[in-house]
C-alpha cells in the first residue's frame, strides 16, 4: 500500500489506535470494520471544519470509551439495526411524540403506557425534552443543562436506560431530544465560562462589545421577537455580549471549537448506550455563523454533522439522526444529504412544508399551493425519510414561498395573512380556533398556535352545537392526518391527536409558561376519554386514526424510499399523491373541501382499469368516466384488476 498523504497517515494511525485499546474486546472486528466502512467520510467532515489531524485521535479516544461502555444489549442491537438499516422508512413505522409527565407523569409512567401504544400500532416513541433543564423557564426542556442526567420529576437516567429496554422489548425504538446550538446559561461550560476560565468562554460566542453583534444583527432574523428580541444578550460576569438565538437563558455554544465537537461525540455515545435509537438534532441549522448571512443553513453544518454521524455510526450504529431544521424546501433537503454529502448526513428531517402546506390547503380548499410548493423539492437519498406531521409541540409559522404562490397566481405575503387570520379565527366563516404566536409587526409575520383539533374545527362545531359541522370537523382531521400518514415517510402522531384534544387555555396561570401561548397545544393526556363508550368524539377521532395506521401498515408502497408526487386535477379540490413503488403503485384521493367534487378516472395514471380496491374503507369499486368524491374524502388506491 502506498502512504502518500497526511490524510492516510491519520487514518492508519486512528485505526491502530482503535484496534490496540480494544485488542481485548470481543467486538474489535466488528469497531474495525466499521471504522474502514465510514473512515473517509469521517475524515471529509473533519476536515472541512477543523484541523483533523489534530482531532481525529481525541475523537478516536471517545470512541473507544463509548463502545466499551456499550451493553452487550445494545452491541445486538447494533447488529439487528445494520441488518435492517430501513426500519425507520418502512411503511409499517409509525410515530407517537408526548411529553413524559403530559403522558405519563414519569418514566416509569410511560412504561405502563406500552400496551397502549402497541394498540395503537407505535413503533417509534419520541419523548419531548426530558434531560435536566434550567429551573424555571426552560423553553420546554429546550434548555439543557445537564446532557447525562433526567429531569428530577421525570425519574432519572436508569429509569431512562429501563424504559428503552423495555420499549425495545415491544418492538418500539426511543427518541430524544439533543439540542445542539445551545445550553442553559446554568450549564456547567456555561458557569465555568462566567467564572473566568478562559478554555469555556471559547465554547460561546462572547463579544466584548456591541461592533459585531451588531454587525452580525443586521443579517440575523429574530426567532422569538415577542419574548426574546435580539440574538445577543450582556452578561455581567462575563463582561460581554453572549450570543442568544432563542431565549436569553440559552447560549449559542460555538461548534468552531474542536471540543465543542468532541463533548457532543461523547453525549451522544452516552445518550445512545442508555438505549437512545435516535437522536432529534434541535435547532440544527443555526449551529454555524456567518457574518452577512442569517447564519443558517451554513455548509459547515452539513460537514459537522457528516462528523457526528460517521463518528456515531463507528461507536453505535443502531443510532439515527432525525434533523430538526424548520427551512426551506431547498435548504431543507440538504438535512437529509445532497451533493457530496448524500446518505451521510441525517437519515429524518421534519417536513416543515407539508405540515404547512396541508394547513394552508385546509384553509382555501385548494390543493394547487400544496402540489407547487411539494414539487420544488430536490431528491432525497433513497436511504434516508421524512418525518411528516400535522401537529407538533411548536407553532406553525407560514412558510409559504412568494414565488410557489405566484405561480398560482397568488400574492405570498396576503396568502401568509390569510392562514394567519383564518387559524386565528379572524376570518370569516373560519372553522379554526387558533391564536397568534409571535406577532412581528416590523415584519408582518404572525404564526399560529392551537391543537389539531381545535385548529381542525372540532372546538368551533363543539362551541356551536353543530352536529353536521363536528362530523365534518372530524372527517377533514381525517383527511389532514391521511396525508401524514400517505405521504411516505415515518409518520408522527402528537399526543392527543388521536382523542381530539382541545386547545387548554390553562397554561396561562403557570407563571413559567404563560407568556408562551405554545402551551396551549400541549394538553396532558385524558385517559379518561381512552376506551370510553360515551365520549363519541374521542371514540369516533381515535377509531379513525387507528384505521389509518392499520392500512398503512399494510402498504409497502408507503416505504420511505420512494416519493410522492402530488397534483390537483381540474377541480383544484381534489389532490392526488402518487406513489410509483415496485411493489405496486398508489394512487391517494383528497377532496380538500366540505363540497362533493368529480374525480376524472384519468387522474388515476398509471393505475388503469376501472376497479379499485380504497383500502381506508376496505371497498372495491369501478370508476369509469368520473366519479364523485364525497366531502373530505380520503381515498388510497390500488388497482384491484
Ligand atoms: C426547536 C424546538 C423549539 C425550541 C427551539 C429552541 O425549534 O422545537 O420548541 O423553542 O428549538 O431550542
Amino acid at each position: 500500500m502506498i502512504i502518500d498523504t497526511a490524510r492516510d497517515i491519520a487514518i492508519l494511525s486512528a485505526r491502530a489506535q482503535l484496534a490496540i485499546a480494544l485488542s481485548n474486546d470481543p467486538d474489535v472486528d466488528e469497531i474495525l470494520t466499521r471504522f474502514d466502512r465510514w473512515k473517509f467520510d469521517l475524515w471529509e467532515g473533519l476536515a472541512a471544519v477543523y484541523d483533523a489531524q489534530e482531532v481525529l485521535p481525541k475523537l478516536i479516544e471517545v470512541i473507544i470509551q463509548i463502545h466499551k461502555d456499550r451493553s452487550g444489549k445494545l452491541r445486538h442491537r447494533d447488529r439487528e439495526r445494520l441488518l435492517n438499516p430501513d426500519w425507520f422508512q418502512d411503511n409499517k413505522a409509525v410515530g407517537y411524540v408526548a411529553y413524559t409527565d403530559l403522558f405519563a407523569k414519569d418514566l416509569n409512567g410511560v412504561k405502563t403506557k406500552i400496551d397502549y401504544l402497541n394498540k395503537l400500532g407505535i413503533t417509534y416513541l419520541h419523548l419531548m425534552p426530558l434531560l435536566t433543564p434550567r429551573p424555571g423557564e426552560n423553553d420546554g426542556g429546550y434548555a439543557v443543562m445537564d446532557y447525562k442526567s433526567v429531569r428530577a420529576d421525570l425519574g432519572t437516567m436508569k429509569d431512562f436506560a429501563e424504559l428503552a429496554q423495555k420499549l425495545h422489548e415491544n418492538g418500539i425504538s426511543l427518541t430524544l431530544d439533543l439540542v445542539l446550538n445551545h445550553v442553559a446559561k446554568e450549564h456547567e461550560w456555561a458557569m465555568k465560562a462566567k467564572s473566568g476560565d478562559a478554555r469555556y468562554r471559547d465554547y460561546f460566542y462572547v463579544y466584548s462589545d456591541r461592533k459585531t453583534p451588531d454587525e452580525f444583527e443586521k443579517t440575523l432574523p429574530e426567532i422569538f421577537p415577542t419574548f426574546a428580541p435580539g440574538n445577543f444578550t450582556w452578561d455581567e460576569k462575563l463582561n460581554g455580549w453572549v450570543w442568544t438565538t432563542f431565549n436569553e437563558y440559552q447560549w449559542d455554544v460555538n461548534w468552531s471549537n474542536p471540543n465543542v465537537f468532541l463533548e457532543f461525540v461523547d453525549i451522544i455515545g452516552y445518550l445512545a448506550n442508555q438505549g437512545a435509537d435516535c437522536l432529534r438534532l434541535d435547532a440544527i441549522a443555526f449551529i454555524w455563523k456567518r457574518l452577512g448571512t442569517n447564519s443558517q443553513n451554513q455548509p459547515e453544518v452539513h460537514a459537522i454533522t457528516q462528523s457526528l454521524r460517521t463518528a456515531a455510526h463507528i461507536m453505535a450504529p443502531a443510532l439515527i439522526f432525525k434533523a430538526e431544521a424548520i427551512v426551506g424546501p431547498k435548504d431543507v433537503v440538504h438535512y437529509l444529504g445532497q451533493g457530496k454529502h448524500a446518505g451521510k448526513v441525517s437519515d429524518m428531517a421534519y417536513h416543515n412544508s407539508l405540515m404547512v402546506q396541508i394547513w394552508s390547503a385546509l384553509a382555501s380548499r385548494d390543493g394547487r399551493l400544496l402540489a407547487t410548493a411539494l414539487s420544488r423539492f430536490a431528491p432525497i437519498p433513497t436511504s434516508s425519510g421524512w418525518a411528516t406531521y400535522l401537529r407538533c409541540h411548536d407553532d406553525i409559522g407560514w412558510a409559504i414561498d412568494d414565488a410557489d404562490a405566484a405561480a398560482i397566481g397568488l400574492n405570498g405575503a396576503m396568502h401568509r395573512e390569510f392562514c394567519a387570520s383564518f387559524y386565528a379565527n379572524e376570518f370569516p366563516d373560519s372553522f379554526a380556533r387558533g391564536v397568534h404566536f409571535q406577532s412581528n409587526p416590523a415584519t408582518g409575520d404572525r404564526r399560529t398556535s392551537g391543537s389539531a383539533a381545535s385548529l381542525i374545527g372540532i372546538e368551533a362545531a363543539i362551541e356551536r352545537r353543530d352536529a353536521a359541522a363536528l362530523d365534518t370537523a372530524i372527517d377533514r382531521l381525517t383527511c389532514a392526518y391521511a396525508m401524514v400518514f400517505g405521504f411516505g415517510g415515518l409518520p408522527l402522531l402528537y399526543m392527543g391527536d388521536e382523542l381530539g384534544l382541545l386547545n387548554d387555555r390553562t397554561f396561562v396561570d403557570n407563571p413559567t409558561k404563560k407568556d408562551d401561548n405554545r402551551w396551549i397545544h400541549r394538553p396532558e393526556m385524558r385517559w379518561d376519554l381512552v376506551n370510553n363508550p360515551n365520549e363519541a368524539i374521542a371514540a369516533r377521532v381515535f377509531a379513525a386514526i387507528e384505521n389509518l395506521i392499520k392500512v398503512r401498515k399494510q402498504m409497502p408502497a408507503l416505504h420511505a424510499a420512494v416519493s410522492t408526487e402530488a397534483f390537483t386535477t381540474s377541480k383544484q379540490s381534489v389532490l392526488i399523491f402518487r406513489r410509483q413503488h415496485a411493489t405496486g403503485s398508489m394512487i391517494q384521493v383528497y377532496n380538500l373541501s366540505e363540497k362533493p367534487q368529480v374525480l376524472e378516472a384519468s387522474a388515476l395514471w398509471p393505475l388503469t382499469g376501472t376497479q379499485f380496491t380504497e383500502h381506508l374503507s376496505g371497498k372495491q369499486f369501478r370508476i369509469a368516466g368520473t366519479e364523485v368524491l364525497p366531502p373530505y374524502a380520503s381515498w388510497w388506491l390500488t388497482q384491484a384488476n
